[in-house]
């Protein structure tokens, strides 16, 4: 594994072939598009596309009504059935979805780590101290969303979108030939952004008079808080010590 990108002949910059530069802006001026029309074209298509799925009322998901009765009663129906429950649990699936990939996300970065030249034990440990973390926030979610009387097996449809968002993650984490850096940088928009729903979330559940799930959530912000800080520590310094 590579420390840096090394200098190579890359040939995607125009300024590598000057006269085919020029060749290919006179193609441009000689062949037009296969369609004609401009940008707004795709625009226009894509507005069809979604109102035609609006029309047959195609989502991405749905999620299923409190299967526990018992969950129900326990968490209080009428505050269950509050205006738009379904929201809530929306949210926390798309947790649980996100905190069980992230764990794979680190085991995936681990792997980076150790096949890396030289051996950096501590790095390791800190990794797997944060992958640990990673999980207990699962089992936590796990634990809220059953205390509501729900599944926590069910892919919701946000659990659904995030889970195609950190597709791009994991293949740059898995490609053998990224870099720590560009790891590390990949690692640094999944904490960025676990940061800023553990914000919200607990926002949503105070909102939704879930203040006990919304208050056990204070941990796991801290420590996804701890997270980011230390992907943001050891981006720098890996970046600065290429620079030096
Ligand atoms: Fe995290």
């Amino acid at each position: 594994m590579t420390t840096s990108a090394p200098l190579g002949l890359n040939k995607t910059g125009a300024q590598m072939s000057p006269e085919d530069t020029k060749r290919q802006i006179e193609a441009t001026e000689q062949f037009g598009p296969d369609v004609p029309g401009d940008v707004t074209r795709i625009t226009e298509e894509r507005i069809k596309f979604i109102r035609e799925h609006e029309a047959i009322d195609e989502q991405i998901g749905s999620v299923p009504p409190p299967g526990s009765v018992k969950g129900v009663l326990k968490t209080g129906l009428d505050k269950m059935m509050g205006k738009n429950p379904e929201l809530l649990l929306d949210k926390l699936g798309e947790r649980l979805a996100y905190e069980r990939t992230g764990v794979r996300l680190y085991e995936a970065f681990i792997a980076k780590v150790m096949a890396a030249p030289d051996a950096r034990p501590e790095l390791l440990g800190k990794l797997r101290e944060i992958q640990v973390e990673e999980a207990e926030h699962m089992l936590l979610l796990k634990k809220s969303i059953e205390t509501l009387g729900a599944d926590p097996t069910t892919m919701t449809p946000c659990a659904h979108v995030s889970g195609t968002m950190a597709q791009g993650i994991i293949q740059v984490l898995t490609d053998p030939r990224t870099n720590m850096a560009q790891c590390l940088n990949a690692m640094l928009t999944i904490e960025l952004a676990d940061n800023a729903a553990w914000e919200l979330l607990i926002e949503l559940a105070r909102q939704a008079n879930h203040p006990n799930i919304a208050s056990s959530f204070e941990e796991p912000m801290r420590r996804e808080e701890e997270h980011l800080a230390t992907i943001k520590t050891l981006l720098r310094d890996e970046l600065k010590v290429q620079l030096s």
